[in-house]
Formats: structure tokens, sequence, C-alpha cells
């Protein structure tokens, strides 16, 4: 399971992406340091100079101001045109295609299953093999939002009426944080995503499951939480396919138990979780378009709960 991967720092590279831009921001770093010493060393020189030849204003001019920053601001262009990762590439051969669409607030993500033909809904969590590259196609169903991984790449703006491209590849297992990085409304800073970067054959094991109707419930208490689904109407926001589809305003929950967190990243997930976001997601979430359901009895709360978590 995911829970066995280890939350990786934002700003460890862990992507080929994000590991050209670590090694662009050191090159950048070094020559700007060296360039600064030596501006001072020159000054110091300059300051302490009393007396000797005097050095021809030309000499500085041409050396200083035209030879030297055409050599230093040529090589860097040089150097990060050839090492950024592309801008607008076509997606490399076995490149596992998602879609992305930014919503208010959280992200709905479409895999299509070569195998099947079938697509897959998931939501606020991007699956990926390690080692493959994973061609995004980004877009937006209401305002700009802006998708960025720090540890897996650089971020890509989600437009409305457009689709921007970005690539992205793991090089070791991991979750990393993700957030939406461009303002847009109350709920921006709870708009998080995780990637979770897993070895292939988990993946495809993972994305099999994901194919597959929700989970029937075995229990009565499973049963109970399935008839407060259906009776509070939440299959009009929430498609749990197999149970009530057609929901398309809030995230898809067929697997929704089997997810790190809840809320785009606002809580972990796991029943109590499930419990605490479904009473009181307006203090947790501001904004959030939810309705909160602490009207409900708590028995409700925790059949409902309960049964979401089982949609593994
Ligand atoms: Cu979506 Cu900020």
């Amino acid at each position: 399971m995911a829970d066995s991967y280890a939350l990786v720092p934002v700003l460890s590279p862990a992507g080929v992406a994000a590991q050209a831009i670590a090694e662009i921001g050191w090159v950048l770093i070094v020559g700007a340091t060296v360039l600064f010493a030596g501006t001072m060393a020159l000054l110091a020189w300059a300051l302490r100079r009393r007396e000797g030849r005097a050095v021809r204003p030309l000499w500085w001019l041409v050396g200083g101001g035209l030879a030297l920053p055409v050599v230093v601001l040529g090589g860097l262009f040089f150097y990060s045109v050839q090492r950024a990762p592309p801008w607008k590439a076509m997606p490399p051969p076995g490149a596992l295609i998602v879609s992305v669409t930014g919503r208010m607030w959280w992200w709905e993500i479409r895999y299509f299953d070569s195998h099947s033909g079938a697509t897959i809904v998931t939501a606020n969590e991007l699956r990926m093999p390690v080692g493959r590259p994973v061609y995004l196609g980004l877009s937006s169903a209401e305002v700009i939002h802006s998708l960025w991984i720090p540890a897996l790449g650089g971020k890509m703006d989600m437009v409305p009426g457009r689709v921007n491209h970005l690539q992205l590849q793991a090089i070791r297992t991991g979750v990393y944080r993700g957030q939406c990085a461009e303002f847009c409304g109350e709920a921006h800073a709870h708009m998080a995503l995780h990637a979770v970067a897993m070895p292939p054959e988990e993946f495809d094991a993972w994305l099999t499951r994901q194919a597959l109707p929700a989970t029937p419930e075995v229990s009565p208490t499973l049963r109970a939480g399935r008839a407060v689904f259906e009776a509070q109407r939440c299959a009009s926001c929430h498609t749990v396919r197999g149970v009530a589809e057609g929901g398309r305003l809030g995230p898809d929950l067929t697997h929704v138990g089997g997810r790190l967190h809840i809320g785009a990243g606002t809580l972990t997930n796991g029943a109590a979780g499930m419990a605490h976001w479904l009473t009181e997601v307006h203090s947790l979430k501001p904004g959030a378009r939810m309705p909160a359901y602490a009207r409900l009895p708590g028995a409700d709360i925790e059949a409902l709960a309960a049964w979401l978590t089982s949609l593994q």
C-alpha cells in the first residue's frame, strides 16, 4: 500500500525534470557567487590602488561591459536551453498519459486504460509508475489553477478552454506533495495534490483495481452507510461506480477509501477523518462547496464514514 512510501521533502529532487531544475539552480548560485566575489575583489583592488600605470577605460568597457556579459550570459543561455526539460515535448513512446482538471478546489484525474479502453476517474492523488514518463494534459473547469509538484518538476498553469502539457518522471518511489500554485479563490491554500510514485507492477495492479466498480458492502454498518449516502442524495455531486453514477460536481468516490488524504490534502484518510470532514467541512476547508452534515445523527455519520472508507 502507498502508506509504506515515505513523504519526501519538497526540495529534494526525485524526478528527471526536478533534477535538471536543481542542477541549473546550483550552477546559477555557484556562478553568481564566483562573479560576486570577483567583482568585490576587483573593487578592493581598485580602492587600495595608489599609483602605477593607468588602466585604459576602453579596456574596461569592452572587456567588462561587453565581452564578459556576452560570454557569461551566452554560456548560461545555451546551457539552460540544452539542460532544461522540454516545454512542449510530444509524449515519448511508452509514456503514461493522464489528464488532470483543476476544480474549485480539488483535482480531477483521468487515466486511460489502453487494455480495456476504459477511462478511470479519480481525484487528488496522482499515482504513477517509477521510471516511466508521465505525460499530463492539464486543463481547468472554471478558473486558472496551476499544478506544481516541486520534487518532481516545474509548475504548469491550468487554463480553462485549453490543454497545457507537463511531463514528469519519478526516479524513486515516494509520496510527493503538490500544491495549486495559482491563486484560485477562497480554498486555494487547501488545494493540495499528492503524487504517489510506485513500482510499475504495483501501479498496474492499482490501475486494474481502480477500473473495478465499488467494493460491495459486507456488513450491516456498511449497508447502513450506503443507505445514508443514497438518502442524502450525495450522488447528485459524487459518482460511486456500481452505486450511483453521473455526479460530476465533486470528486469520484468509487475508491475514495484507498486514497491517502481527504479534501485535497486537508485530512489524513480513515473513518475518523472522514467523519470529521462530513460534519465540519467548512471549518476544515473554508469555501468548500460541499454542505456539512453535522445535523445527521452520529450513528449515520459513523456508518457513512465507515462505508466511504471501505471503498478501497
Ligand atoms: Cu487552484 Cu489555487
